[in-house]
C-alpha cells in the first residue's frame, strides 16, 4: 500500500491537468491512496521567511513527508511550468538542507490544448526534480493533448487514452514501490 501526493500545477476551477489528475487516481488499484497538496494559499516565496515557515508552507512539507511518491499533473505556461507550481516546489525544498523533496520518486505528466501536449513544461520540470534528488520515472513519457472525448462525462479517461494511460499510472506505481521496498530494506 503507497499513499501518492498529487500536485497539480494549475489552479483553474476547470482546469484540464486537474481532471487528468483526477481520472489517473481512478486507474490506480484500491490499496493506492492519494491526497491532492493545497498550493493556491502559499504565500509568494521569500528567503526571509526560511526560519519561520507560514502555515501552508509547513503543511505542504508535511503532506510531502507522509507520501512514498509524488505524481507532478503540470500545464505548460510560456514554455515551461506555471509560477504557481515552481514557488510550490520552491517553499518546499527550504530551509536549505531541509528539501521535503529529497528521495521521494516522482511521476510527471501534463495536459495542453498546444499540440506538444506540455512537453516542454515537462521538460524543464524534471531539470528542477533532479536538482531535488527526486528519482523520477523517464518512460513512457506522456505529453497529453486534450482534445473532446479526452475524459468521459463522469470523469474517467475516455476510451481512446485509457489504454495508454493506465499503462502510464501502472508504471509510475510501480516505480514508487520500487523505491520505498529499496527504502524499507536499507533502512527498516
Ligand atoms: C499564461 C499562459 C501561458 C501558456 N503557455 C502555453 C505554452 O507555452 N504551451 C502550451 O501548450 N500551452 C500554453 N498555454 C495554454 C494552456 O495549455 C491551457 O491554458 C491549458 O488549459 C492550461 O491547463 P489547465 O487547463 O490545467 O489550466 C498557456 C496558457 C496560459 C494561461
Amino acid at each position: 500500500m503507497s499513499q501518492i501526493l498529487v500536485v497539480v500545477g494549475s489552479l483553474r476551477r476547470e482546469s484540464f491537468n486537474r481532471q487528468l489528475a483526477e481520472a489517473l487516481v481512478k486507474l490506480a488499484p484500491s490499496d493506492v491512496t492519494f491526497k491532492f497538496a493545497e498550493i493556491a494559499d502559499l504565500p509568494l516565496y521569500n528567503q526571509d521567511d526560511d526560519a519561520n515557515q507560514a502555515e501552508p508552507v509547513k503543511r505542504l512539507k508535511a503532506a510531502i513527508s507522509a507520501s512514498d511518491g509524488v505524481l507532478f499533473v503540470t500545464p505548460e505556461y510560456n514554455r515551461s511550468v506555471p509560477g504557481v507550481l515552481k514557488n510550490a516546489i520552491d517553499h518546499a525544498s527550504r530551509p536549505y538542507g531541509q528539501s521535503a523533496w529529497a528521495g521521494k520518486p516522482a511521476g510527471v505528466i501534463g495536459a495542453s490544448i498546444g499540440s506538444i501536449g506540455s512537453a516542454l513544461a515537462q521538460q524543464h520540470l524534471r531539470n528542477i526534480l533532479a536538482y531535488l534528488d527526486m528519482p523520477t520515472l523517464g518512460q513512457p513519457e506522456a505529453f497529453i493533448h486534450v482534445k473532446d472525448g479526452l475524459f468521459t462525462e463522469d470523469g474517467q479517461v475516455g476510451e481512446g487514452s485509457r489504454e495508454f494511460l493506465q499503462g502510464w499510472m501502472d508504471a509510475f506505481l510501480a516505480w514508487v514501490n520500487k523505491h520505498v521496498s529499496k527504502h524499507v530494506s536499507k533502512h527498516g
